[in-house]
């Protein structure tokens, strides 16, 4: 008889720097990465810092609203722009080690004994553009010089996962949405072991008590196995709304039909990226991998502007329930980062069959391409 189970990538995928380093590369380098809210960027705001693969970047929303993204590199002596993740956006960009100032638009608009410098100088000493583009109120850049269209990139992933009609997660109007909520946790494990767990629930009846309660598919494999139900998952009788308390606070969603009632939609957007919509709020995570056993995750909570804004909005119910899956998530997967280096673990473990079509079949066969590229 064939065997039933499938190899997992081989424990140094998950430990090896060489390979972590080929990842910023390849992937990272490469492909749009989700870096921020498009909130979070407004003019006059912020200037933002983020790691994308093996460059630091900052971002900036100019006068006039344009995204704007460089390389957090002075062009003069090559120091740091940026040396926090977050900034207050002055009228310009001013380099902290000899003053070097420059536009918004990355122009060199300023330095101590600007006159004595020709104008052919000055204009090839602007900062290095990167590419940066807004999806559903979702910031992504893209280091490449000629990348593809981001919905390109997402295109397969939503057809996949709304069994064949992408358009369908326009519904859920996430960029009208709002931050309601934001925890960050840093997590001891390499970012592909979080991103194969989120693609898996052969786990949750195990170590997500409160998630089956409220989704109990999740815990009935004869369901799972059927890879993703297009039409989502549905709540537990008598639930009302995917929170501790299972009661309905807010309304639906404005663009959702009755139909969208009390279903959970789970979805990872490679490489970093993963989607949760329920009727009356929307789940975003943000994957930052800082070292092959290190992972910053970012979650936010995304509500209605008009839910957000009324007296004594508390979230606190809603966002509890996946609090608790995110905090179970990431016990679990620490867990298995030490053993990654096991001599049991050289080649690696297997996949059941319920894991192998979204982790094998799916996300393995866009890690590999990706890395032979
Ligand atoms: S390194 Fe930036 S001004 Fe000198
Ligand atoms: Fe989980």
């Amino acid at each position: 008889m064939t065997s039933s189970l499938t190899p997992t990538l081989p424990g140094h995928a998950y430990t090896d720097p060489a390979t972590f380093a080929a990842e910023e590369e390849r992937i990272f380098a490469r492909e749009w990465i989700y870096v921020a809210r498009g909130d979070e960027l407004v003019p006059r705001g912020k200037v933002l810092r983020r790691q994308v693969g093996p460059e630091s970047v900052i971002l900036l929303r100019d006068r006039a609203g344009v995204l704007r993204c460089y390389l957090n590199v002075c062009r003069h002596r090559g120091a740091q722009l940026c040396s926090s993740d977050s900034e207050t956006l002055g009228n310009a960009i001013r380099c902290p080690y000899h003053a070097w100032t420059y536009a918004h638009d990355g122009r060199l608009m300023a330095a101590p004994n600007f006159a004595a410098m020709p104008p052919s100088d000055r204009e090839r000493s602007g900062l290095l553009p990167v590419h940066v583009t807004e999806w559903a109120g979702l910031v992504w850049v893209n280091l490449d010089a000629e990348p593809q269209p981001l919905e390109r990139q997402l295109a397969p992933q939503l057809t996949y996962r709304f069994g064949g009609s992408p358009s369908r997660i326009e519904r859920w109007g996430i960029g009208d949405l709002v931050v309601g909520a934001r925890k960050t946790y840093t997590v001891a494990a390499n970012w592909k072991l979080i991103q194969e767990n989120f693609q898996e629930c052969y786990h949750c009846g195990t170590i997500h008590p409160e998630l089956v309660d409220a989704i109990p598919a999740f815990a009935r494999t004869s369901e799972l196995s059927a890879g993703y139900q297009p039409d989502g998952y549905r709540f537990a009788d008598g639930l009302d709304a995917f929170s501790v308390t299972g009661q309905a606070r807010y309304p639906r969603l404005p663009g959702l039909s009755a139909a969208d009632e009390r279903r959970y939609f789970g979805m990872v957007l490679r490489p970093n990226c993963f989607l949760s919509l329920l009727p009356d709020h929307v789940i975003v995570h943000r994957f930052q991998p800082v070292s092959p056993s290190v992972t910053v995750v970012e979650c936010d909570w995304l509500f209605d502007p008009a839910v957000a804004a009324a007296p004594g909005f508390d979230p606190t119910d809603t966002v509890e329930i996946f609090h608790r899956v995110n905090q179970q998530d990431f016990a679990a997967v620490e867990g298995c980062q030490p053993n990654m280096n096991s001599r049991a673990y050289r080649r690696g473990g297997v996949l059941v069959p319920l894991e192998t079509e979204t982790i094998n079949d799916n996300y393995y066969r866009w890690y590999r391409e990706a890395m032979a590229g």
